[in-house]
């Protein structure tokens, strides 16, 4: 029990050193390719009304119906966000004519009450973006393209773009009543959840992970093919947009997407490093209704602790992105405690990581701690040092030791 007392929750993670070092460089880079997309960041509250993931995600979608983190505080049922752009867009919604034509990105963590496993956690973070206000191909592309910038920003090799489209709004009847009137010879093979998905959310059926379900879907038309021309036509543009800019994908009629605001174009990023849950990323094209407005969109999110999988397969690493070793100050004697304190805020102000024992100790207790603190580089001093203006400095790595003036040592620190 004494050890579970210092446990976090199941399926959500302490993030530490060296591990932070990769999330910083991340995060460093994201805001910098993000930037240079034109894209803000907008930090929205990790609370909202349930009815804002409701309305946008879909009530019949496995986040809403079995993954919300939700509860009763007072007049209004609220809920952890699962993922940015419901949140996104009720902010948006709220902005007017702005909000109709923005361009934004946020980072954080999101809560999906899933079954923890490698990949799947119950907090996890995305960076995500949504462009509002373009309903054309080239938005979709563009999109794409950025997330692909993205990833290459951090080192990412080796990942797949999967595209495909859910069509227009006005294809969704005749989609789902070819695909419920192709699957209906066949409904005794397919499972559980597959028969009830058939009447409820059939496009569900298609990217079920079910072994005898995709045998069945194999067998039956891609729900592109119950398309119109024009939904196919928008694909190809997209495509062609995307060849145009040298972006790689494959299109796979299979993918679906898990949230039901999607319109037209969808996409996932897969990565083999990352075995069953191998999506790191996902987007689309969307359209959410939030009140009396209909917001269009376009954007995606990349999962971090997805993204860091596979980044640790291509040999990327926290350690590699650690910030200098720095200095440790060791002080014999009372005098030199006080100096020293002084010494390390200026070599503080200069930005240089600097460490000290806040105590006149002995020396051995000190290098026992500067050896800890992996500092290069150890400045000592006694009252004869401060006495000459000097200080020894110990090379920690090498092991020699050599005596410097002070002022050549904040000079060249
Ligand atoms: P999503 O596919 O649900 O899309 O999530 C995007 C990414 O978040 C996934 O590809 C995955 O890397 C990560 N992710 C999701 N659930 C988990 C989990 N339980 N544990 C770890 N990582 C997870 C969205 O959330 C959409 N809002 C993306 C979007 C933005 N579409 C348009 N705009």
């Amino acid at each position: 029990m004494a050890n579970n007392e210092f446990q976090s929750l199941q399926g959500m993670s302490d993030i530490q050193a060296p591990e932070i070092f990769l999330w910083q460089m991340m995060e460093e880079r994201a805001r910098a390719v993000f930037n240079s997309y034109s894209y803000d960041e907008l930090r929205t509250p990790i609370l909202e009304k349930l009815s804002v993931f409701q309305r946008s995600l879909g009530d019949t979608t496995d986040v809403v119906k079995k993954e919300m983190y939700s509860f009763k505080p007072s007049k209004h049922e609220l809920a952890m966000r699962p993922e940015g752009t419901a949140g996104t867009m009720r902010h948006l919604a709220g902005r007017g004519e702005e909000g109709l034509n923005a361009r934004v990105f946020y980072i954080g963590p999101m809560f999906r009450y899933e079954r923890p496993q490698a990949g799947r956690k119950r907090q996890f973070h995305q960076v995500g973006v949504e462009a509002t206000g373009e309903p054309n191909p080239l938005a979709d592309a563009e999109a794409i393209a950025l997330q692909k910038s993205l990833l290459d920003a951090w080192g990412l090799t080796g990942s797949k773009i999967q595209v495909s489209t859910r069509g227009e709004p006005s294809d969704r009847q005749p989609v789902a009543d070819g695909l419920r009137a192709a699957l209906q010879p066949h409904l005794s093979d397919l499972c559980d959840d597959c028969q009830r998905r058939i009447d409820e959310n059939v496009l569900r059926v298609i990217d079920c992970k079910n072994e005898n379900c995709q045998k069945v879907v194999d067998q039956v038309p891609s729900a592109i093919e119950f398309m119109s021309d024009a939904s196919r036509a928008y694909l190809d543009q997209v495509i062609h947009a995307l060849e145009n800019m040298g972006v790689e994908v494959t299109v796979n009629p299979k993918l679906i997407r898990g949230l039901d605001y999607y319109v037209h174009t969808v996409w996932e990023i897969s990565h083999s490093a990352l075995g069953a849950q191998d999506a790191l990323a996902g987007g689309g094209r969307y359209e959410i209704s939030l009140g009396k407005k209909s917001v269009p969109g376009v954007g995606f999110a990349v999962g971090f602790e997805r993204a860091i999988m596979a980044l640790n397969a291509c040999g990327i690493e926290g350690e590699q992105f650690a910030p200098d070793c720095g200095l440790w100050l060791v002080s014999l004697g009372e005098s030199a405690l006080t100096e020293n304190m002084k010494l390390a805020a200026e070599l503080r102000s200069k930005g240089i990581r600097c460490g000290m024992e806040l105590a006149a100790k002995s020396m051995k207790a000190q290098m026992r701690k500067a050896n800890r603190s992996g500092a290069a580089k150890v400045i000592i001093r006694g009252d004869e040092e401060i006495e000459k203006g000097t200080v020894m400095v110990k090379d920690m790595a090498e092991g020699t030791q050599e005596e410097i003036n002070l002022e050549e040592l904040i000079r060249d620190a």
